[in-house]
């Protein structure tokens, strides 16, 4: 895939979307009958409820945190990732609970919570019952992408709120895995090679736990080797934060973290940084490295790392990101009045609650 081709292969995804979006609401409408298609839409609270203003008022909302807190961008983007990606876009993710999937060890260092929970009172206090927990997810994440340099994308909504979360349904994958295996994963959650190397560019920004890299920094795969495919600079350098796993053995102290993007670090903005480090062996997780080791990831990190020879990465990136955040909010959603329900709180269902 060339730097000409991108524009082709964004329309053609494009296309699959609106394919995957009609056709999801064509099926169920002809299973059920005389029911509505059941379908995401483009800008539904303005025009198909009675809060007009939905958007808006998570616009406000996250501009207010992030104001505070710019961590908050890459702490909505996981939140999503871990919810569209286990059991689809239902805001199971949110939900409280001794077995909920907030409790399984994949996901024991979300944040954004918070947020979630201050623009969920917001909405019932302007126009009860209305929003759902999993829109203002998918549209808070919007706007925070867009406050951190990324895209403002539009954002099909009308997602209903699920009623179940159980940790044992989360099968998040290891960050040390293959390009194969990654695909594989993201093939099984209908996405594509193009969704896998444009979403895992969400790793621009935000931290991670040394235990998801000391296995490339001292045995990689179980060789008692490091990762031969990082620099060694650059693991010399990590070892320094990281030490090995037996060291940490008995203290209790917090696990030490890294800059999932050392360039961007504590800016917390968006950029095409994270493709350089890709082909410059300097990624700090194993599957972002990865992204050099599928023929169609290398080329698209290439491009969005600006060896194109028009060096408008960054530019591809966020284009191709207004495409894949579609894809990725339209896994398994729950739409339509038959199904799912608008939750009064995030953490409870209704009848909970
Ligand atoms: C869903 O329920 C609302 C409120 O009861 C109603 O106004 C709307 O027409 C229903 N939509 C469908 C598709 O049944
Ligand atoms: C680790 O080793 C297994 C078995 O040899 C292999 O299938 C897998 O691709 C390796 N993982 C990576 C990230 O290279
Ligand atoms: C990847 O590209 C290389 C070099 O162009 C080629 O030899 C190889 O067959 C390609 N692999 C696949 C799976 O297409």
């Amino acid at each position: 895939m060339t730097a000409m081709l991108l524009p082709a292969a964004l329309v053609a995804a494009a296309v699959m979307l609106m394919l995957a979006v009609e056709d999801g609401g064509g099926r169920a409408e002809a299973a059920i009958g005389m029911q509505q298609p059941l379908k995401l839409k483009y800008q539904y609270y303005r025009r198909y409820t009675s809060c007009k203003y939905a958007e808006e008022f998570v616009k406000h909302q996250v501009t207010l945190y992030w104001n505070r807190d710019k961590t908050i961008t890459a702490k909505l983007l996981r939140l999503l990732y871990s919810d569209c990606f286990v059991t689809g876009c239902d805001a199971s993710i949110l939900l409280d609970g001794p077995d909920s999937e907030k409790m399984a060890h994949q996901n024991a260092r979300l944040g954004g919570f918070d947020l979630i929970d201050k623009i969920k009172t917001v909405m019932e206090s302007r126009c009860p019952g209305v929003v759902s927990c999993a829109d203002i997810l998918n549209l808070a994440t919007r706007d925070a992408v867009h406050l951190a340099g990324g895209p403002s994308y539009p954002l099909f909504t009308g997602r209903r709120d699920g009623m179940t979360s159980r940790a044992s349904t989360v099968d998040l994958p290891s960050a040390s895995i293959s390009s194969k295996a990654a695909l594989a994963y993201f093939e099984s959650k209908t996405l594509d090679v193009l969704d896998m190397a444009t979403l895992l560019g969400a790793h621009a920004i935000g931290t991670t736990d040394c235990s998801n890299v000391v296995d490339r920094l001292y045995n990689f795969n179980k060789t008692g080797k490091p990762d031969p495919t990082m620099s060694k600079e650059f693991a010399d350098q990590l070892r320094k934060t990281c030490p090995p796993p037996s060291n940490m053995k008995g203290q209790q102290a917090k696990s030490p973290w890294v800059y999932l993007n050392p360039d961007s670090g504590p800016s917390y903005q968006l950029g095409n940084s994270y493709y350089k480090r890709a082909l410059a062996y300097q990624s700090v997780l194993g599957v972002d490295q990865q992204l050099l080791y599928n023929n169609d990831t290398r080329e698209l990190t290439s491009e969005y790392g600006d060896e194109s020879p028009w060096k408008n990465g960054f530019e591809g990136w966020r284009r191709s990101l207004t495409l894949s955040m579609n894809r990725m909010g339209n896994i398994n959603v729950l739409t339509g009045n038959s199904t799912g329900e608008i939750r009064r709180s995030c953490r409870y269902t209704n009848q909970r609650g």
